[in-house]
């Protein structure tokens, strides 16, 4: 008896120590060794905080920034992102930061980065996100790797570029029309544009993705909608180990919730369509026939699980519809200012379509209109920053970047730094991208990335600005408008970059 309870004991506090050992190796001894080579090599930062990393400094100097509304102006990221506005002025260029145990290398110097980013395992490798976002976006393509990427981003390549495009036009314009007949009552009432254009958008993707059965797609993506702002909350705390798995929160439980009902709805959409096909009834045309042909394909190496399909369709719609809305509603609020910037972009319309419907040849010509987008996207990108993955111990020059960091690239501090754009950075200036992006950033390609860097770029950039042109046409050609008074300015980062209390807009018809 005092055997078994001898070997018990014994046995307990090895599987204690085991896990001290790993808890200290993961929440100390991996971040101090990781600041002592950075900062053998110059990069510096703020100091490392025992399991919280700089989590809680970054959401204090974020509930600072963020107390109360800006001014009207578009030199956000002090607000946005306190924490990297200041860390660059204080440490450099470049500098290691940590959310929560997971170090982060933040890099501004165009040489540098253009150095990383040349090397196809970092340029490749998407950082996990850990166990709340992976249940949002599943293996979906966003964070995906290896030939599982390579497959999905082939398929999305097909579906969303290209010939296809044509075909997609029609479902845009369609919404968009939708749209505005909700719109004829508008009189000198203002509206929300960030509302109208969150609608109008995720009808689009429901339409691109699920074709026909468009409506029922609707409602899996209200769920999916649901969790994005569940995700950031939680995102927002760190997790020890373990523990949060055992014990979950009103949070975790809701999360649950919603992503049982998505699984389920899809699940039952398959079965429909797979029964409709084999009675010959239903075409392939859209995101989902091409996703179930996979799913049918006899090559294993292109065969897609049906857990990959409704992780895909989810993908598509976080990534192809808050996104897009964003800049719609950004690019409005810009116009809604800018005036004498509305006029000429109306001018452009009449000229390329008079009152006729956008179609994907005119809007290949719509070239004001693609700066306005451009300048809207540099101000106000939608997705702050791009990041990447070291996953083994990597050598850039005479730089070595340990296994298992991220790189961060802020999108939004390159944007609107005045050493690569002037001391005009923070206005809103069109004109800069009138000889094309590469002529704007001076001779500094990596400067402008609203849609990320490299390989793992947004599949769907085509997708975006097109649908961001008809919307805008479409608009021009029926209305004149300006920002509201009511408007209150107060860009927030919740995942994206959003308008906290929406964008009023007043429309006079034309
Ligand atoms: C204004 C609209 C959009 C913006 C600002 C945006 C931005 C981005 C950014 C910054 C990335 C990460 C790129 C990187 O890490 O280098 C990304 C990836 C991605 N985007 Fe977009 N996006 C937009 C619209 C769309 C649309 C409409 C779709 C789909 C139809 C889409 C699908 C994706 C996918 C699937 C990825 C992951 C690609 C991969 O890992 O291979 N995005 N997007």
């Amino acid at each position: 008896m005092v055997t078994f309870l001898g070997v018990l004991l014994v046995l307990l506090c090895s599987i204690l120590i085991l896990a001290l050992f790993k808890f200290f190796h993961k929440f100390w001894w991996v971040p101090m060794r990781i600041t002592h080579v950075m900062s053998s090599q110059g990069i510096q930062g703020p100091p490392y905080n025992f399991i919280y990393g700089n989590t809680k400094v970054i959401s204090n100097m974020i509930k600072k920034s963020t107390s109360s509304p800006m001014d009207m102006s578009h030199h956000i990221f002090p607000r946005v992102e306190p924490h990297l506005d200041s860390w660059l002025h204080i440490y450099g260029n470049n500098i290691l930061y940590w959310q929560g145990p997971q170090a982060e290398l933040v890099v501004t110097e165009a040489e540098l980065l253009k150095k990383i980013m040349s090397i196809r395992g970092i340029s490749m490798g998407r950082q996990d996100m850990g166990p709340i976002s992976n249940k949002i976006f599943g293996g979906g393509l966003v964070f995906s790797q290896g030939d599982k990427w390579a497959k999905q981003r082939k398929l999305a390549t097909h579906a969303f570029n290209g010939e296809r495009l044509k075909n997609i036009v029609p479902a845009m314009v369609e919404s968009v029309d939708m749209m505005l007949k909700r719109w004829k009552d508008v009189g000198t009432k203002e509206k929300d544009v960030y509302e109208e254009f969150r609608t109008m958008t995720s009808e689009v993707i429901s339409r691109i993705v699920f074709g026909s059965s468009y409506e029922e797609g609707k409602k899996i993506f209200q769920k999916q909608g649901a969790l994005i702002p569940l995700a950031a909350k939680q995102l927002s705390k760190t997790r020890i180990l373990g523990f949060k798995m055992i014990f979950k929160d009103k949070e975790d439980l809701e999360i649950d919730k919603l992503l049982a009902d998505i699984r389920d709805t899809i699940k039952k959409m398959i079965r429909i369509r797979e029964s409709m096909i084999v009675s010959g009834a239903e075409s392939m045309n859209d995101y989902l026939g091409i996703l179930l042909n996979s799913y049918h394909d006899v090559d294993e190496n292109y065969k897609l699980s049906i857990q990959d399909i409704i992780d895909e369709c989810r993908t598509f719609y976080i990534a192809g519809h808050g996104t897009i809305s964003l800049l719609l509603s950004w690019a409005t609020l810009l116009l809604g200012i800018h005036t004498e910037w509305q006029e000429k972009a109306r001018e452009e319309v009449q000229e390329v379509f008079g009152n006729q419907s956008p179609s994907l040849e005119g809007i290949a010509r719509l070239k004001r209109m693609g700066m306005i987008i451009n300048e809207t996207l540099r101000l106000y990108p939608p997705t702050l920053s791009t990041i990447r993955k070291v996953l083994k111990e990597t050598h850039v020059g005479d730089l070595v970047l340990p296994a298992s960091i991220n790189i961060h690239i802020p999108a939004l501090a390159l944007h609107q730094d005045p050493r690569i754009w002037g001391e005009d950075a923070h206005l809103f200036k069109p004109e800069r991208f009138a000889e094309g992006i590469a002529n704007s950033v001076n001779k500094n390609p990596g400067a402008f990335l609203p849609f990320g860097y490299g390989p793992r770029n947004c599949v769907g950039s085509n997708f975006a600005i097109n649908e961001a042109k008809i919307a805008l046409t479409m608009i021009l050609q029926r209305y004149r408008f300006t920002l509201s008074q009511n408007y209150v300015h107060a860009p927030v980062q919740l995942v994206t970059l959003r308008p906290m209390y929406g964008v009023q807009i007043l429309f006079q018809h034309l």
